[in-house]
């Protein structure tokens, strides 16, 4: 029985030792180990045959069952080595790297036209001792409209026509909108500071308009305030005559003329002499022929607007002003569509 039963195991082992030689795949290599020593495989099986033997005869065929399992299990083993090696050496050869070839250029993201700009009139800004803050784009009635002297029912509020929020509060009043403009952080900042403040704003805004080359639903401001004792129309002057040269040229001109913002008094809109044909017109498209580009509306702030923060507008004065970067962009660069702003084409967008 023990002879027979040696044989038995030896032979079982040579046969499945030459079978595994011919392998040559993982999948083919599986289908041999569950053959042979999976749970019905014919090697476990012919060990649990052994329960049948006394045991003597157990112990003896046994340990030569349990040495054929071990070396089934080793060459198991060596052979899927084997083949994931090869497999390894084939894929290696078949997409072999090139190291000589020229690598993928990175493409490096640039900052957007606006953001540039925007930088630019804030660093010009800095430059002259001002800081720069922000506020929310989700805004009050209050600080949109109230504070800056505009009241409910004001026929100055269709100078901003508004985006509402779908919100109601508990007296069925819409008090919450996007912002038209930048102007609500002036009262922001008033409000949670002293004098002397001078700060610039940058931020989005919102419209209800209709689009076209000058017109977006959606632009930036710039907003900026200075608020101190003594502060005069000429620090008005001198400060944006200051930031048109640095951003538009030593030899800039500038004209000052009246207009109306409710939360400043006087009110004036600002235009420098046209960069492209010197203040000469002469048909010239930029400025329209006039010689002039208005770029921005300011004026002294409203003594209304100070005593609504709790400033003294007796002894506090100050000047406030609101501009539109895009807007300067496109003088500054000869964009005529402001809408080529946001359309995310990046023949335009790289251009900058
Ligand atoms: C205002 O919004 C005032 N808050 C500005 C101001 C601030 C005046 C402080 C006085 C003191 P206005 O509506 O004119 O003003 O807008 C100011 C600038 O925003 C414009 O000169 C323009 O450059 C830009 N702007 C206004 N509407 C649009 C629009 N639809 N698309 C693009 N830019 C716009």
């Amino acid at each position: 029985m023990t002879d027979g039963t040696t044989q038995s195991f030896e032979e079982l082992t040579r046969a499945a030792v030459s079978e595994l030689e011919s392998i040559d795949s993982l999948d083919s290599l599986e289908t041999w180990r569950v053959a042979y020593l999976g749970r019905r495989g014919r090697l476990t099986l012919m060990l649990r045959s052994l329960a049948q033997m006394d045991l003597d005869q157990r112990r003896t065929a046994g340990a030569l069952g349990n040495q054929a399992k071990r070396t089934l299990e080793e060459r198991l083993e060596l052979r899927s080595q084997e083949i994931s090696e090869a497999r390894l050496a084939r894929s290696a050869s078949e997409d072999r790297l090139d190291v000589t070839l020229p690598g993928r250029p990175v493409t490096i993201g640039r900052l957007h036209p606006t953001t540039q700009i925007i930088r630019e009139i804030c660093g010009a800004f800095t430059a002259m001792g001002f800081s720069v803050v922000e506020g929310p784009e989700v805004e009050w009635d209050h600080y949109n409209f109230e504070m800056l002297n505009i009241p409910l029912g004001h026929p100055a509020r269709d100078m901003w026509s508004t985006m509402w929020i779908d919100y109601s509060n508990a007296a069925g009043e819409h008090p919450m909108l996007l912002r038209t403009h930048t102007s609500p952080v002036q009262a922001r900042v008033m409000e949670s500071s002293r004098p002397p403040i001078r700060v610039v704003v940058p931020g989005k805004c919102y419209r209800y308009e209709a689009t076209d080359a000058t017109h977006e639903w959606h632009f930036y401001q710039v907003e900026g305030l200075a608020v101190d004792e003594g502060i005069t129309f000429a620090d008005l002057k001198g400060t944006l005559y200051e930031f048109a040269r640095r951003l538009f040229g030593e030899e800039r001109k500038v004209r000052f003329r009246c207009d109306y913002f409710p939360f400043v008094e006087p009110g004036v809109d600002m235009s420098i002499d046209c960069f492209a044909c010197r203040g000469e017109g002469n048909g010239c498209r930029i400025c329209r022929d006039s010689g002039w580009i208005e770029i921005m509306g300011a004026g002294m702030v409203h003594p209304k607007v100070l005593a609504g923060v709790g400033y003294d507008p007796d002894k506090y004065t100050g000047f406030a002003f609101g501009l539109g970067p895009e807007r300067i962009a496109m003088l500054k660069y000869g964009i005529d569509d402001i809408r080529l702003f946001y359309s995310n084409d990046l023949r335009f967008l790289r251009q900058f």
